[in-house]
């Protein structure tokens, strides 16, 4: 499904990743993977698709004056049509300039009708693939899309054109029952075994779960059925003793280790990701992001404003709501984030283990990190961007650089004055999450590449920072639509 026929979905979701990204070097390096036309990229990690299909619909809650649901980090695949925010998900990458890059969404129905599964496609949907596609329908799918004067360069009759969407929507929907399927969101976790009865958690795991749903206050945003033990809201549990112990029975017995919200947790902004360098025209006359490091990613902000690299936003009610929003991003499912090849048993150095990248910009290559990251982010907060921490300090360990988008921050993390062997029971509790133990996961055994090793999980990946270069401001095409970011400017 793809110009080139290079590309399917599994070029950048593969089941040993926990279906994140794949390519441990594109992880290290370039965060973003190449689309069908190799010389083109996106701007995010690859997420994780295991249990996206329980996310529902994005709505707005008044009350509370936040959103739920949606999928994608900026929740811009709503649901809102097809009711399954996972279902109009699987419709984006194959339009998707960056991506598997088709202009027209017809292309689906048309490479379908020479698919092998089309009898079985047909037979399931009640569709009829019998579009009467022009002779240049071929040459149409062959060329990445982004150049096209319209999003329908494939002519149609009225007829065949809604035939075309109807096949396209059950497209979708099939890839989302896929999702769904025990093939990939398992509920085959050591956590689920426990949660039965059947496993019983070492010393270590206990105490990172006690950390996770306590000091760590890391159950208020990634649910686990359980309660949230904190109780002081500005910085986490900080104030109160670690050795809070829920004494409930558990409240919810297949938790996904979210809330479906959304969050700023102030990552700084990653200048290895692909996007800030794709500024002038390839091969085929288009160019990725004219804007290059005035590109800024304001997350669920900029979907509200229709902006670049989102989508439409379907809601004009909402758009109001865009500065309240501003740098907030998908609270992820906590789920498979360590799942790994079998043959890299581990996220973490010195391993062996696999390279990952965590949170949306890839900014995260460990565990490690990523609870350090919580723990101390306002601790040692520098007014410089990634690359330039002062000299004697080490970035990621005792040098934060300041966060993308300033607004919005979410401060019931940042300060949890979590010890060094507690943030590695964390480390250790979400290992428990990998799907796997009671059941193996299918099709894990197809990673070809090399394990890595050496060095530590603290500074993993630091040796391929590079210095961000003196950032222009933030895009009028981003920081200047109206309702405007604020009160604080984006640097
Ligand atoms: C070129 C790499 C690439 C390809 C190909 C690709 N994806 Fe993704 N996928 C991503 C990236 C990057 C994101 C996050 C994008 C964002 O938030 O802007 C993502 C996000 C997702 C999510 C959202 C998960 C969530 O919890 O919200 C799902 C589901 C998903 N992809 C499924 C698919 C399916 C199905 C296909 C094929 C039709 C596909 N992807 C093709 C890179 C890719
Ligand atoms: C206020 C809500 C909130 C709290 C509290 C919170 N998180 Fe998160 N978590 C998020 C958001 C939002 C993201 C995605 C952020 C991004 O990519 O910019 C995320 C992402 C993650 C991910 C997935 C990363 C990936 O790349 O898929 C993991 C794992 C995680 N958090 C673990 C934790 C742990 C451990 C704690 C406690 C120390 C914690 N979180 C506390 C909101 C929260």
């Amino acid at each position: 499904m793809s110009p080139f026929r290079d590309e399917a979905c599994a070029f950048c979701h593969l089941p040993y990743a926990g279906f994140s990204g794949p390519i441990p070097s594109v992880n290290l390096t370039m965060v973003a993977y190449p689309g069908s036309f190799h010389f083109r990229a996106g701007k995010r990690t690859a997420q994780r698709y295991t249990y996206s299909p329980d996310f529902p619909v994005l709505e707005y809650n008044a009350v509370q004056g936040l959103f739920f649901g949606g999928n994608f980090w900026d929740a811009r695949a709503t649901g809102y049509e097809l009711q399954s925010p996972d279902s109009e998900q699987a419709q984006h990458p194959p339009v998707d300039t960056g991506e598997m890059m088709f202009p027209d969404t017809a292309c689906i129905a048309f490479r379908l009708q020479s698919a092998a599964y089309k009898t079985l496609f047909e037979e399931v949907w009640g569709d009829s693939l019998d579009i009467r596609f022009p002779h240049d329908t071929e040459e149409i799918c062959d060329t990445p899309g982004g150049n096209f004067p319209t999003a329908t360069p494939i002519e149609l009759t009225p007829q065949d054109r809604a035939k075309a969407n109807d096949v396209y929507n059950h497209w979708g929907q099939s890839i989302s029952k896929f999702e769904r399927s025990l093939r990939v969101s398992a509920f085959s976790s050591k956590f689920d075994a426990f949660l039965v009865g059947n496993y019983t958690m070492t010393s270590e795991e206990m105490a990172g779960y006690k950390l996770f749903d306590g000091k760590g206050n890391c159950n208020s945003c990634h649910l686990d059925g359980r309660s949230t033990l904190c109780t002081a809201q500005q910085y986490g549990c900080s104030t109160t003793s670690s050795s809070l112990t829920d004494t409930g029975t558990k409240a919810l017995v297949r938790p996904v280790f979210t809330c479906f919200g959304y969050a700023n947790e102030g990552l700084p902004l990653n200048p290895r990701v692909a996007i800030y360098y794709e500024t002038t025209p390839d091969f085929f006359g288009f160019t990725q992001n004219p804007l290059g490091f005035g590109y800024r990613d304001l997350g669920l902000g900029t979907f509200l404003r229709s902006g670049p690299g989102s989508a439409t936003n379907p809601n004009s009610t909402w758009t109001q709501f865009a500065p309240s929003v501003d740098g907030q991003m998908q609270v992820a499912t906590a789920r498979d984030v360590a799942l790994t090849p079998p043959q890299c048993p581990t996220t973490e150095a010195p391993g062996p283990y696999f390279q990952k990248e965590f949170f949306h910009g890839g900014y995260i290559k460990s565990l490690k990190q990523l609870v350090h990251f919580y723990n101390t982010r306002d601790v040692f907060p520098f007014p410089v961007t990634s690359g330039h921490c002062p000299a004697g300090t080490t970035e990621k360990v005792n040098c934060w650089p300041e966060p993308e988008v300033p607004n919005n921050i979410d401060m019931t993390t940042g300060n949890l004055m979590l010890s060094d062997t507690e943030e590695n029971q964390i480390v250790t509790f979400l290992q428990t999450l990998t799907d796997g133990f009671t059941t193996p996961y299918p099709d894990i055994n197809t990673f070809t590449g090399q394990c890595m090793s050496g060095g530590t999980a603290a500074t993993q990946g630091n040796e391929l920072l590079i210095p961000t270069p003196p950032l222009p401001p933030c895009a009028t095409a981003i920081c200047d639509v109206a309702p405007t970011p604020g009160p604080s400017p984006i640097p």
